[in-house]
Protein backbone atom coordinates (compact mmCIF):
# COMPACT_ATOMS: atom_id res chain seq x y z
CA UNK A 1 0.00 0.00 0.00
CA UNK A 2 0.67 3.25 -0.50
CA UNK A 3 -0.01 4.97 2.49
CA UNK A 4 0.69 9.26 4.27
CA UNK A 5 0.55 9.55 8.13
CA UNK A 6 -0.77 13.56 8.80
CA UNK A 7 -0.84 14.61 12.06
CA UNK A 8 0.46 17.16 14.68
CA UNK A 9 3.95 16.99 16.68
CA UNK A 10 3.83 14.31 18.81
CA UNK A 11 0.47 12.47 17.69
CA UNK A 12 1.97 9.16 17.34
CA UNK A 13 2.35 8.78 13.49
CA UNK A 14 6.56 7.35 14.55
CA UNK A 15 5.40 5.62 16.93
CA UNK A 16 2.61 3.88 14.74
CA UNK A 17 5.12 3.46 11.84
CA UNK A 18 7.15 0.60 12.52
CA UNK A 19 3.90 -1.57 13.45
CA UNK A 20 2.15 -0.49 10.45
CA UNK A 21 5.56 -0.87 8.28
CA UNK A 22 6.32 -4.80 9.92
CA UNK A 23 2.67 -5.64 9.13
CA UNK A 24 2.48 -4.61 5.57
CA UNK A 25 6.22 -4.31 4.48
CA UNK A 26 6.67 -1.06 3.08
CA UNK A 27 9.59 1.36 3.05
CA UNK A 28 8.97 3.86 5.91
CA UNK A 29 9.90 7.84 4.98
CA UNK A 30 10.22 9.73 7.49
CA UNK A 31 11.51 13.44 6.05
CA UNK A 32 11.64 14.68 9.92
CA UNK A 33 14.52 11.88 10.16
CA UNK A 34 15.98 12.15 7.01
CA UNK A 35 16.56 16.04 8.00
CA UNK A 36 18.06 15.14 11.34
CA UNK A 37 20.75 12.71 9.60
CA UNK A 38 21.40 15.43 7.67
CA UNK A 39 22.01 17.80 9.73
CA UNK A 40 24.10 15.86 11.75
CA UNK A 41 26.14 14.55 9.32
CA UNK A 42 26.40 18.15 8.35
CA UNK A 43 25.92 18.01 4.96
CA UNK A 44 24.54 20.55 2.86
CA UNK A 45 20.79 19.85 2.91
CA UNK A 46 21.41 19.93 6.89
CA UNK A 47 23.49 22.96 7.04
CA UNK A 48 20.39 24.70 4.46
CA UNK A 49 17.32 22.60 6.93
CA UNK A 50 19.16 23.27 10.41
CA UNK A 51 18.00 27.38 11.15
CA UNK A 52 14.42 26.23 10.27
CA UNK A 53 13.80 23.25 12.52
CA UNK A 54 15.63 24.09 15.38
CA UNK A 55 12.62 26.98 15.45
CA UNK A 56 10.12 24.35 14.39
CA UNK A 57 9.54 26.23 10.83
CA UNK A 58 9.06 24.05 8.05
CA UNK A 59 12.13 23.28 5.48
CA UNK A 60 11.81 24.65 1.81
CA UNK A 61 9.26 22.72 -0.14
CA UNK A 62 12.66 22.25 -2.82
CA UNK A 63 14.82 20.50 -0.30
CA UNK A 64 11.84 18.27 0.99
CA UNK A 65 10.35 17.26 -2.30
CA UNK A 66 14.16 16.26 -3.57
CA UNK A 67 14.40 14.25 -0.80
CA UNK A 68 11.35 12.00 -1.24
CA UNK A 69 11.91 12.09 -4.53
CA UNK A 70 15.33 10.45 -4.42
CA UNK A 71 14.30 7.95 -1.96
CA UNK A 72 11.05 6.79 -3.52
CA UNK A 73 13.22 5.07 -5.98
CA UNK A 74 14.81 2.77 -3.43
CA UNK A 75 13.60 -0.68 -4.44
CA UNK A 76 12.13 -1.12 -1.32
CA UNK A 77 9.86 1.53 -2.15
CA UNK A 78 8.70 0.38 -5.30
CA UNK A 79 5.85 -1.94 -3.73
CA UNK A 80 4.51 0.35 -1.29
CA UNK A 81 5.58 2.87 0.86
CA UNK A 82 4.66 4.96 4.45
CA UNK A 83 5.18 8.65 4.10
CA UNK A 84 5.73 10.16 7.70
CA UNK A 85 5.82 13.88 7.91
CA UNK A 86 5.74 14.31 3.99
CA UNK A 87 3.49 16.07 2.39
CA UNK A 88 3.29 19.17 4.92
CA UNK A 89 2.27 21.86 2.53
CA UNK A 90 0.14 21.90 -0.05
CA UNK A 91 2.82 22.65 -2.76
CA UNK A 92 4.17 19.46 -1.55
CA UNK A 93 0.89 16.98 -1.73
CA UNK A 94 0.77 18.24 -5.42
CA UNK A 95 4.27 17.43 -6.49
CA UNK A 96 3.96 14.34 -4.93
CA UNK A 97 1.34 13.54 -7.64
CA UNK A 98 3.18 14.73 -10.46
CA UNK A 99 6.32 12.14 -9.02
CA UNK A 100 3.77 9.29 -8.32
CA UNK A 101 1.54 9.90 -11.48
CA UNK A 102 5.05 9.41 -13.53
CA UNK A 103 5.47 6.37 -12.24
CA UNK A 104 1.84 5.20 -12.68
CA UNK A 105 0.84 4.61 -9.21
CA UNK A 106 -0.94 6.90 -5.99
CA UNK A 107 -1.74 7.22 -2.70
CA UNK A 108 -4.14 4.91 -1.43
CA UNK A 109 -4.51 6.48 1.88
CA UNK A 110 -3.90 9.14 4.40
CA UNK A 111 -4.55 8.50 7.80
CA UNK A 112 -5.13 11.38 9.67
CA UNK A 113 -3.52 11.74 13.45
CA UNK A 114 -6.34 13.80 15.02
CA UNK A 115 -5.75 15.12 18.20
CA UNK A 116 -6.44 18.01 20.45
CA UNK A 117 -3.00 20.24 21.08
CA UNK A 118 -3.40 20.69 24.46
CA UNK A 119 -1.95 16.96 25.01
CA UNK A 120 1.07 17.52 23.31
CA UNK A 121 2.94 19.26 25.08
CA UNK A 122 3.30 16.39 27.55
CA UNK A 123 4.23 14.21 24.89
CA UNK A 124 6.65 15.91 22.90
CA UNK A 125 8.69 16.96 26.29
CA UNK A 126 8.47 13.31 27.74
CA UNK A 127 9.82 12.09 24.71
CA UNK A 128 13.21 10.05 24.86
CA UNK A 129 14.88 8.63 21.22
CA UNK A 130 17.28 6.07 20.25
CA UNK A 131 18.41 8.06 17.47
CA UNK A 132 20.14 5.07 15.39
CA UNK A 133 16.88 2.73 15.13
CA UNK A 134 14.35 5.70 15.70
CA UNK A 135 12.98 3.77 18.47
CA UNK A 136 10.50 5.84 20.87
CA UNK A 137 10.23 6.30 24.44
CA UNK A 138 8.48 8.47 26.85
CA UNK A 139 9.19 9.13 30.38
CA UNK A 140 5.52 8.52 31.41
CA UNK A 141 3.87 6.39 28.47
CA UNK A 142 6.40 4.41 27.64
CA UNK A 143 9.47 4.25 29.34
CA UNK A 144 12.11 2.00 28.83
CA UNK A 145 13.56 -0.60 31.03
CA UNK A 146 16.46 1.49 32.23
CA UNK A 147 15.52 5.08 31.90
CA UNK A 148 17.66 6.87 29.59
CA UNK A 149 18.74 3.37 27.97
CA UNK A 150 17.72 1.93 25.09
CA UNK A 151 15.86 -1.47 25.41
CA UNK A 152 17.19 -3.31 22.55
CA UNK A 153 20.91 -2.23 22.15
CA UNK A 154 21.30 -0.79 25.50
CA UNK A 155 23.00 2.93 24.11
CA UNK A 156 22.13 5.90 25.53
CA UNK A 157 18.91 7.30 24.01
CA UNK A 158 18.15 11.36 23.51
CA UNK A 159 16.42 13.91 23.33
CA UNK A 160 15.28 16.05 20.19
CA UNK A 161 16.47 19.70 19.96
CA UNK A 162 13.03 20.92 19.07
CA UNK A 163 11.11 19.32 22.01
CA UNK A 164 10.98 22.02 24.18
CA UNK A 165 7.52 23.31 24.92
CA UNK A 166 8.69 26.57 23.46
CA UNK A 167 9.72 25.21 19.96
CA UNK A 168 6.10 23.28 20.13
CA UNK A 169 4.28 26.55 19.81
CA UNK A 170 5.98 27.40 16.59
CA UNK A 171 5.84 23.54 15.45
CA UNK A 172 2.10 23.93 16.02
CA UNK A 173 1.51 26.90 14.33
CA UNK A 174 3.00 25.74 11.12
CA UNK A 175 0.90 22.89 11.37
CA UNK A 176 -2.22 24.42 11.48
CA UNK A 177 -1.17 26.77 9.10
CA UNK A 178 0.45 25.03 6.52
CA UNK A 179 -0.75 21.60 7.07
CA UNK A 180 -4.23 20.91 7.78
CA UNK A 181 -4.69 21.91 4.12
CA UNK A 182 -3.25 19.13 3.39
CA UNK A 183 -5.92 17.21 5.08
CA UNK A 184 -8.59 18.92 3.24
CA UNK A 185 -6.70 18.50 -0.04
CA UNK A 186 -6.64 14.61 0.47
CA UNK A 187 -10.40 14.78 1.54
CA UNK A 188 -11.16 15.97 -1.65
CA UNK A 189 -10.24 12.74 -2.74
CA UNK A 190 -12.09 10.72 -0.48
CA UNK A 191 -8.65 8.95 1.05
CA UNK A 192 -8.55 10.50 4.29
CA UNK A 193 -9.33 8.02 7.56
CA UNK A 194 -9.55 9.83 10.93
CA UNK A 195 -7.59 7.94 13.99
CA UNK A 196 -8.69 8.84 17.57
CA UNK A 197 -4.64 10.16 18.42
CA UNK A 198 -4.98 10.93 21.58
CA UNK A 199 -6.27 7.16 23.16
CA UNK A 200 -4.05 4.25 23.91
CA UNK A 201 -1.28 3.08 21.28
CA UNK A 202 -3.09 -0.08 20.52
CA UNK A 203 -6.27 1.38 20.23
CA UNK A 204 -5.03 3.47 17.59
CA UNK A 205 -3.33 0.48 15.97
CA UNK A 206 -6.59 -1.01 15.92
CA UNK A 207 -8.65 1.69 14.08
CA UNK A 208 -5.15 1.56 11.74
CA UNK A 209 -5.68 -1.91 10.42
CA UNK A 210 -9.23 -1.77 10.30
CA UNK A 211 -9.09 1.14 7.98
CA UNK A 212 -6.29 -0.79 5.64
CA UNK A 213 -8.11 -3.82 5.40
P1 LIG B 1 9.18 15.65 12.25
O1 LIG B 1 10.31 14.82 12.69
O2 LIG B 1 8.27 15.12 11.20
O3 LIG B 1 8.39 16.08 13.55
P2 LIG B 1 6.82 16.33 13.83
O4 LIG B 1 5.92 16.35 12.69
O5 LIG B 1 6.81 17.53 14.68
O6 LIG B 1 6.35 15.06 14.49
P3 LIG B 1 6.95 14.31 15.73
O7 LIG B 1 8.04 13.41 15.27
O8 LIG B 1 7.29 15.30 16.80
O9 LIG B 1 5.67 13.53 16.22
P4 LIG B 1 5.16 12.06 16.01
O10 LIG B 1 3.76 12.15 15.53
O11 LIG B 1 6.09 11.22 15.20
O12 LIG B 1 5.15 11.57 17.53
P5 LIG B 1 5.70 10.24 18.22
O13 LIG B 1 5.04 9.05 17.62
O14 LIG B 1 7.18 10.26 18.27
O15 LIG B 1 9.71 17.05 11.71
C1 LIG B 1 10.69 17.80 12.40
C2 LIG B 1 11.04 19.06 11.63
O16 LIG B 1 11.60 18.70 10.35
C3 LIG B 1 9.88 19.99 11.27
O17 LIG B 1 9.59 20.87 12.33
C4 LIG B 1 10.44 20.70 10.03
O18 LIG B 1 11.34 21.72 10.38
C5 LIG B 1 11.19 19.60 9.32
N1 LIG B 1 10.38 18.86 8.35
C6 LIG B 1 10.06 17.53 8.41
N2 LIG B 1 9.29 17.18 7.36
C7 LIG B 1 9.12 18.31 6.62
C8 LIG B 1 8.41 18.60 5.42
N3 LIG B 1 7.71 17.63 4.76
N4 LIG B 1 8.44 19.87 4.95
C9 LIG B 1 9.13 20.83 5.59
N5 LIG B 1 9.82 20.63 6.73
C10 LIG B 1 9.81 19.38 7.24
O19 LIG B 1 5.09 10.41 19.70
C11 LIG B 1 5.50 11.47 20.55
C12 LIG B 1 5.63 10.95 22.00
O20 LIG B 1 4.35 10.55 22.49
C13 LIG B 1 6.55 9.73 22.15
O21 LIG B 1 7.28 9.86 23.33
C14 LIG B 1 5.58 8.55 22.23
O22 LIG B 1 6.11 7.50 23.01
C15 LIG B 1 4.35 9.15 22.85
N6 LIG B 1 3.11 8.59 22.30
C16 LIG B 1 2.84 8.26 21.01
N7 LIG B 1 1.59 7.78 20.87
C17 LIG B 1 1.04 7.82 22.12
C18 LIG B 1 -0.26 7.48 22.62
N8 LIG B 1 -1.23 6.99 21.81
N9 LIG B 1 -0.52 7.67 23.94
C19 LIG B 1 0.49 8.17 24.77
N10 LIG B 1 1.73 8.50 24.35
C20 LIG B 1 2.00 8.34 23.03
ZN1 LIG C 1 7.95 11.62 14.20
ZN1 LIG D 1 -6.09 24.09 13.23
Amino acid sequence: KRLILVGPPGSGKGTQSPIIKDDYCLCHLATGDMLRAAVAAKTPLGVKAKEAMDKGELVSDDLVVGIIDEALKKPSCQKGFILDGFPRTVVQAEKLDEMLEKRGVKVDKVLNFAIDDAILEERITGRWIHPSSGRTYHTKFAPPKVPGVDDVTGEPLIQRKDDTAAVLKSRLDSFHRQTEPVIDYYKKKAIVANLPAEKKPEEVTSVIKKALS
